[in-house]
């Protein structure tokens, strides 16, 4: 969710290659995704040797790329009877696929939605990798189905005045973009049939440039009504704002489908002492993020450890990873805790573990299944994908009331926690925008009331998860943008 923040880079050596659009097909070429795919299915799964060759467009990749892509040229020809049956309309779904955070993983749930509830799509589906970085890492977490639907997806061959095209990313990678990538839509915008921008911002409003970049669009979706609100106000056009929620992959966040992962193990310690009397379970908060500023890490520790002591029993996981920073958490958190006005408490800290190895998607649930309460002290959130994930897990989520989050928080689902005031973003690219200071004061009085009052807090948790397969579920979500897609299909007939 944060990936448009700083514009991320592509390296020069994988460039987009719109130069190699035929007039007739789109093929898909971010050089990357294709490479990751050709590791994956010819080095681990033997039998993808098999699949027919595809036919070459790869004129423009090195060498090197060029061999192990040798395996997918493509041999069927465009007359095939065999691609004319098939729907004509494409939708072509461009997306940080391959890259992990918040904007990749939320494409891949509204693709694997499409995919699977969908029946008898008027429309082929086709992803491209688009507005930022590949990882690898990410990619190898990947479920092995999910792989083999991005190859399929990836070599999906369309007709551009024939193809809907989501650009789903942050405003400065669509076409022109401002930063080395892909764009989006790849030729310009009048080359398809429908351009549709899918994004959101954490922050009160929309910056003039981004709004201008909406008002290309034919449509901009965004995910909450706090969106709609703030786009509009900030002077993109009414008429082409529309509120598609996000799914939630209910089925894989499943509590009863998981053991708890043994999370001491992951975790370094990095202030207080480990429970050593090892009957006694701590109760265990976790919490999710990015180590930037905008996630209140700062609010949320100094809550945690003015409220607790060693003596409470408690201890707080934080799975974090880097952003524009270096990866030595537990000194930045015992810095933060020397230069705030917090005692240490006669019993001692309470304790707190650091997570920071990636963990692969396939794990994520058993991670949330190891916690008793989840929360986050954000200033600003596009939707919250950890908050829904706990969420569907069945966790109480402590969160901060305020921006993307509203759309789903209520006091019967979670503890939603009070904002003390609108504060000014004072670095990056936001800069001057306002944006939330969750309040210290009532964050301690949710956290002591969650470990206090557990009765309360698992019949939140059971809510929590109702909801979310109430409003968020895949087969709910996939009929939404089903319909808006038949919806401008049908008027065009
Ligand atoms: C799309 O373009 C192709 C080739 O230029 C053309 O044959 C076809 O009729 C066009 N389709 C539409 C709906 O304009
Ligand atoms: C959370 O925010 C919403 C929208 O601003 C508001 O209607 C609601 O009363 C708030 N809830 C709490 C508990 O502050």
């Amino acid at each position: 969710m944060t990936s448009h923040e700083n514009p991320p880079q592509q390296t020069n050596q994988f460039r987009s290659f719109t130069s190699k659009f035929k007039p007739l097909f789109i093929l898909y070429s971010s050089s990357i995704l294709i490479l990751l795919l050709a590791i994956s299915f010819t080095f681990t799964k033997t039998s993808f040797y098999k699949i027919p060759p595809f036919k070459s467009h790869f004129i423009l990749h090195p060498p090197f790329f060029q061999s192990l892509l040798g395996f997918f040229h493509r041999t069927q020809k465009p007359n095939d009877p065999n691609l004319i049956s098939k729907p004509s309309h494409c939708v072509l779904w461009m997306a940080p696929f391959l890259s992990g955070g918040g904007y990749s993983s939320e494409s891949w749930s509204y693709i694997l939605a499409l995919k699977e509830y969908v029946k008898n799509p008027r429309f082929r589906l086709a992803i491209d990798q688009h507005g930022d970085l590949e990882s690898l890492e990410f990619w190898e977490g990947l479920p092995q189905d999910v792989k083999k639907l991005a190859f399929e997806l990836y070599n999906t061959e369309c007709l551009m005045n024939e193809t809907i095209v989501v650009c789903h990313s942050e405003p400065g990678a669509w076409y022109p973009p401002l930063f080395q990538t892909l764009p989006c839509p790849p030729t310009g915008y009048k080359d398809f049939k429908l351009v549709i921008g899918r994004t959101m911002f954490e922050t009160d409003r929309v910056n003039l440039e981004h709004v201008k970049r909406c008002n290309r669009m034919d449509f901009v979706w965004v995910p909450t009504d706090f969106h709609v609100s703030t786009f509009v106000q900030s002077g993109v056009d009414p008429s082409k704002v529309v509120k598609i929620v996000q799914p939630i992959d209910v089925n894989f966040f499943d509590p009863l489908k998981y053991e708890p992962l043994d999370l001491a193990s992951k975790g370094k310690l990095v202030l207080g002492t480990r429970e050593t009397d090892s009957s006694a379970k701590e109760f265990v908060f976790l919490s999710v993020f990015k180590w930037e500023y905008r996630k209140g890490w700062d609010v949320l520790l100094k809550a945690y450890l003015e409220e607790f002591s060693n003596a409470d029993g408690v201890a707080l996981y934080l799975l974090t990873n880097a952003y524009h920073s270096d990866k030595n958490f537990g000194s930045k958190i015992d810095k933060f805790v020397r230069d705030s006005d917090m005692a240490k408490p006669v019993e001692g800290w309470a304790p707190i573990y650091v997570i920071d190895n990636h963990i692969a998607q396939l794990v994520l649930p058993r991670v949330y299944k190891a916690a008793d309460a989840f929360v986050l002290s954000s200033r600003g959130e596009g939707w919250g994908r950890p908050l829904v994930e706990a969420m569907a897990m069945s966790l109480p989520v402590i969160a901060t009331n305020w921006s993307g989050p509203t759309e789903y928080l209520t006091e019967e689902n979670s503890y939603p926690l009070q904002v003390d005031r609108m504060s000014e973003v004072t670095e990056g690219p936001f800069k001057g925008h306002l944006w939330a200071e969750p309040s210290v004061d009532k964050l301690k009085t949710l956290m002591r009331q969650v470990t206090s009052n557990v009765g309360e807090a698992n019949a939140k948790g059971r809510k929590a998860r109702e909801d979310m397969i109430r409003r968020f579920s895949p087969e709910l979500v996939a009929g939404i943008v089903r319909d808006h897609i038949y919806n401008f299909l049908d008027q065009e007939a």
